[in-house]
């Protein structure tokens, strides 16, 4: 089947055959990857525009890596530094960005749907880069991408994602991925941050923290997104770390061969301790590293690239 997708908009809206197809398409950039020389010519002559208008550091570098890599010519635009500050809008940012001959946009934004908006207004590819509380879909693929290279076939796998779920994209995400994968997905947390209504999604809710992480090969921690949160929808943080962080007695509860895993930023000693988070079972850093070549993918795919072309790329 030929990739057709100009847009990375949210997995919601991807096939199973489409992840399996960006996940064989980064595998064969890893590999690229692991060479002396890292970088092919695939998008040569393109220029990517990253528009983060929100912080970060793991998503932009990885894609600013990914498109050095791709040969792409890069330019990174962040909220703090633009004229967003003055009140220009995202429409007249973006279709500046378009004017200025800009090939694709990659779009980090407070807003859940601005990726989508911009679909519609702009004649380029747009790649959502994580969107308010709606989806950070390079975020699913890359850790979706970690499990399988650790565990493989994910079918039947318990996978548990603990934390502030309510207001997490992250979440949202591997939620959409894992359940077309066919796993077994937990989510556990207290229930001001992960209500019930999360069943519709296909998904276990549980807010008894044993019975979640019990025989679990896979728990992904997620931090409480207070950026995201207008009331208290916990005492303290203390009492949050009490009930749902997690320890060493707590990850013995776990399959034994168990992975853990997070997308970062980390607030060590809140939802995970340091011993667990540099300790053998985390593949923390794994996941960044595997964060530039899903990178690579999406934006070879985007520009129409085909998944068994890459092995003739460079
Ligand atoms: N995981 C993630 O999105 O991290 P950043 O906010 O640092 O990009």
């Amino acid at each position: 089947m030929p990739w057709t997708r100009r847009h990375l908009l949210t997995i919601e809206e991807l096939s199973l055959a489409e992840i399996d197809q960006i996940h064989a398409t980064a595998a064969a950039f890893k590999k690229i990857l692991g060479r002396n020389v890292k970088k092919v010519p695939a998008l040569r002559g393109k220029t990517i525009v990253n528009l983060f208008l929100e912080p970060s550091t793991r998503t932009r570098m990885a894609f600013d890596m990914a498109a050095k890599r791709l040969s792409a010519d890069v330019i990174s635009l962040d909220g703090a530094s633009s004229s967003t500050t003055k009140g220009e809008t995202l429409r007249d940012t973006a279709q500046n960005i378009q004017a200025l001959n800009a090939d694709l946009i990659v779009l980090r934004h407070a807003a859940s749907g601005s990726p989508l908006y911009l679909s519609r207004i702009l004649n380029i590819p747009v790649v959502n880069a994580g969107d308010g509380a709606h989806e950070h879909p390079t975020q699913g693929l890359l850790d979706t991408f970690t499990m399988r290279e650790r565990l493989g076939d994910l079918r039947g796998r318990k996978v548990t994602i603990l934390g502030d779920i309510l207001f997490s994209r992250v979440a949202r995400s591997n939620i959409h991925a894992l359940t077309k994968m066919g796993a077994a997905v937990t989510l556990c947390g207290p229930s001001t941050l992960v209500p019930g209504w999360f069943t519709d999604l296909g998904v276990t809710v549980s807010h008894d923290l044993k019975s979640a992480l019990a025989d679990a090969e896979v728990v992904m921690l997620l931090r409480i997104q207070h950026e995201r949160q207008s009331a208290g929808h916990f005492p303290s943080l203390g009492e949050y770390t009490s009930m749902f962080g997690l320890n060493k007695t707590r990850a013995s509860w776990l399959h034994p061969k168990a992975i853990i895993m997070h997308p970062g930023p980390i607030n060590r000693g809140v939802e995970i301790d340091s011993e667990l988070a540099d300790g053998e079972r985390s593949v923390i850093l794994e996941q960044v590293t595997n964060g530039i070549a899903v990178r690579m993918a999406v934006l070879y795919l985007c520009f129409g690239g085909q998944p068994e072309s890459v092995a003739v790329v460079d």
